[in-house]
């Protein structure tokens, strides 16, 4: 068992069963490239406010550049002994370096350094989620396009109401996933300040220069108060939440997904490989990946209550339940990523039954609500028009037919002030086309236009925020 480096007041040994339990390093390991990222920075800060020398500092750069070669090209092993990532990397330091290691530890605390890790690694993910959010948008913004006169039973309660176009349904998932993106985006900015300087919860008697260290690591801000910076784990709660949002987003439209697909909708047919098998039925072809995402959702909703529960009645500043910050964090990362990541070519997959939803519109009356306000422009008030309509349609269940089955005169003894015109206002396209505003499909044009827009917006974000962790990382000798 090696020497804990915090060993000075202990007269006994760490009992292994709380080495085990206080780890960290089976899942801390995720930030390694954050945690020598850090100390590149902090060390550099060290040598320029005189508190350890330049050719110090260079031993020390060096010394953080071999163990990240060393990380990339797998030769590296981390040890329970030793707790944590933090830890671990300032012990190899040490193997590497000897003695001036101990330097670098200087005007820092764990407590900050575990902050600032956290800051740095979900800065990058965040990146990397908006970049897959808009591949997805993409996807959805192509099918509208191909899928733009396709006419289908739009729903509520589940029940058929009015016909719409394909293309405003996927349009809908592409507003619900800007709304992702552009929360993200905001909450970057809340991500994108540094913790560092903070120590254990009170800064130092050293003069240092969080501002430095801000700028070195590509912040746009330093936490002021320095209690707050280390007992601040709010950004992740607002990085569960939005999670939550999308995965919620991700499940409604794998319902839909595994609705449509059944043979009672039969609207969709999802690709072969993407699907998956019984083991003893052998006519079944399942669609797994959204059911999963549906009930992936449950573990996301999980780690957003985990660290509500975990933030409400701690005292400031650090205590060690914040260490249980990390692994639903990790979780809902490696869920929300895998989840857009197979949605992108399982959506780009998928064959529109659009002969199947074209015929599902005929049945249903789903042109009732325009023939009553066609009535109304007859003279009818509304109210009298949904009651006569409501009369025609019980009639049609009855007689198993349809509304535009019905002849003129038929239809006049309901509303004597009916004209042939009425045959024009049942057709289904009509009723596509009369929904909403005068021409439906220029509605549905300009969505998919203003949508277009937004996806280029949120690629000049990413553009700008990719070049500058690009920057920021080979500037220190780390890959991104
Ligand atoms: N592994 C710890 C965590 O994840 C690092 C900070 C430890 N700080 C301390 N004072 N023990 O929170």
């Amino acid at each position: 068992m090696s020497a804990k480096l915090w060993a000075g007041r202990f007269s006994k040994p760490t009992d292994a069963s709380v080495e085990q339990y206080n780890a960290s390093i089976t899942f801390d390991n995720t930030m390694v490239y954050e945690d020598i990222l850090g100390s590149h920075a902090h060390a550099a800060m060290l040598a320029k406010c005189g508190i350890i020398t330049a050719a110090e500092n260079e031993q020390l750069q060096q010394g953080l550049q071999q163990i990240s070669k060393k990380v990339t090209e797998g030769k590296i092993t981390f040890q329970i002994a030793d707790e944590d990532i933090h830890m671990n990397i300032e012990r190899m330091l040490h193997e590497s370096i000897g003695d001036v290691a101990g330097k670098l530890h200087t005007a820092r605390s764990r407590n900050d350094q575990v902050a600032l890790d956290i800051h740095l690694y979900l800065r990058k993910q965040i990146v990397e989620i908006v970049e897959l959010l808009t591949q997805l948008q993409n996807t959805l913004l192509t099918m509208a396009k191909e899928h733009r006169h396709v006419i289908l039973p739009g729903y509520t309660h589940l029940q058929r109401a009015q016909p719409i176009y394909l293309a405003q349904h996927w349009l809908a998932y592409v507003a619900m996933l800007q709304r992702d993106s552009t929360r993200l985006q905001e909450i970057w900015l809340r991500v994108n300040q540094s913790p560092l300087g903070a120590c254990a919860l009170t800064g130092t008697t050293f003069t240092t220069d969080r501002h430095y260290v801000a700028e070195q690591l590509g912040f746009d801000g330093i936490y002021l108060n320095t209690l707050d910076a280390v007992s601040d784990r709010d950004f992740i709660i607002e990085f569960l939440a939005s999670s939550a949002i999308t995965m919620m987003h991700l499940s409604r439209l794998s319902e839909e997904l595994i609705l449509w697909s059944s043979q009672e909708f039969n609207f969709i047919t999802l690709d072969d490989a993407f699907c998956t098998g019984s083991s003893i039925m052998p006519q079944k072809k399942n669609p797994d990946v959204p059911e999963l995402a549906r009930g992936k959702t449950g573990r996301v909703y999980g780690a957003l209550f985990t660290l509500l529960t975990l933030l409400k009645g701690l005292p400031l500043a650090y205590n060690k339940d914040l260490q249980e910050d990390k692994e639903p964090l990790f979780d809902t990362i490696k869920t929300l990523r895998d989840t857009l990541a197979i949605y992108i070519p399982l959506l780009a997959t998928l064959k529109v039954n659009s002969a199947n939803m074209r015929a599902a519109v005929n049945d249903g009356y789903l042109n009732a609500t325009v023939l009553a306000e066609y009535l109304v422009r007859c003279g009818a008030t509304f109210r009298v028009a949904h009651e006569v309509v409501g009369k025609m349609v019980a009639h049609c269940v009855a007689k198993k037919c349809r509304l535009e089955d019905l002849s003129l005169t038929e239809m006049q003894k309901f509303y004597p002030a009916i004209s042939e015109e009425v045959r024009q206002v049942l057709s289904i396209e009509n009723t596509v086309a009369a929904c909403d505003v005068k021409n439906h499909l220029s509605v549905v044009d300009t969505d998919l236009a203003q949508r277009e827009q937004q996806v280029q917006k949120d690629e000049a974000w990413l553009a700008a925020k990719q070049g500058l962790l690009v920057a920021v990382y080979t500037k220190f000798g780390l890959a991104k």
